[in-house]
């Protein structure tokens, strides 16, 4: 399906003020994709970007804009953020009683729809969404900031994800968010992660273009060692 692990930098730790450079920095190293962070300031304690600031991206590029709804009661914005341009909603499990319909909203909208789990959130309560998602965003730090250090049993959540895919068949693409460096982005391909979110780890170093290209490499020979 989709062979290659890939990265998403998260522009949560890029300079706000310079978004659009951020950007093309990250798009030189080839990535297809950037993760965009948007809190509410109640489903998580940090309040971070909105609507207008997707919308922005929208126009600064062509990347794919992952975009991870960190607010309550998210069917209440699926339709703005998808206007605005957003290719990906990902959807917490814990921010609506109605995680089925706001995931069918973000699809009768154009978008591709991710469910997320926080760290203490099992994958077994995924199991009556798993079908219809395109991707399942496992949280392996506890969401609403950037720069924590990376919960290790997040990989078990990886292989059962990978396990249940299996079995069952299911289209959906595995990715990780949080405390994601070069110490641990072998581990998680080889447990079966298709996208790495990495914020601090691109944005927070001199040669963000650099650091992407390190971890795809990383990556990459995790791929091959596997086979
Ligand atoms: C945290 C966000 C992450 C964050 C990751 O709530 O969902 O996407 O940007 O940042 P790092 O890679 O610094 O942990
Ligand atoms: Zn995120």
């Amino acid at each position: 399906m989709h062979p290659r692990t890939e990265i998403a930098p998260s522009i949560l730790a890029a300079d706000f003020a310079c978004l659009g450079d951020a950007i093309r920095a990250v798009e030189t190293a080839g990535v297809r994709m950037v993760h965009v962070d948007v809190m509410d300031g109640h489903f998580v304690p940090n309040i971070s970007i909105g609507v207008p600031v997707v919308a922005s991206l929208r126009k600064a590029t062509r990347l794919l804009l992952d975009v991870h709804l960190m607010i309550e009661n998210p069917e209440r914005y699926v339709e703005a953020f998808a206007q605005a341009g957003a290719d990906t909603l990902l959807i917490h499990q814990e921010s609506t009683p109605n995680l089925d319909r706001a995931l069918a909203m973000a699809r009768e909208h154009g978008c591709n729809a991710g469910v997320v789990i926080n760290p203490a959130t099992p994958v077994s309560s995924l199991s009556e969404v798993l079908a219809q998602v395109s991707q399942v965003l496992v949280m392996s730090v506890n969401p609403g900031y950037g720069g924590q250090r990376f919960i290790p049993n997040s990989l078990e959540k990886v292989t059962q994800l990978r396990v249940l895919r299996d079995r069952h068949n299911y289209n959906y693409r595995i990715e990780v968010d949080g405390g994601v460096v070069a110490e641990n982005t072998a581990d998680l391909v080889r447990a079966g992660a298709d996208i790495l979110v990495a914020g601090t780890s691109v944005f927070h170093t001199p040669n963000p273009a650099e650091a992407v290209r390190k971890l795809q490499q990383i990556a990459t020979d995790a791929v091959a060692e596997k086979v």
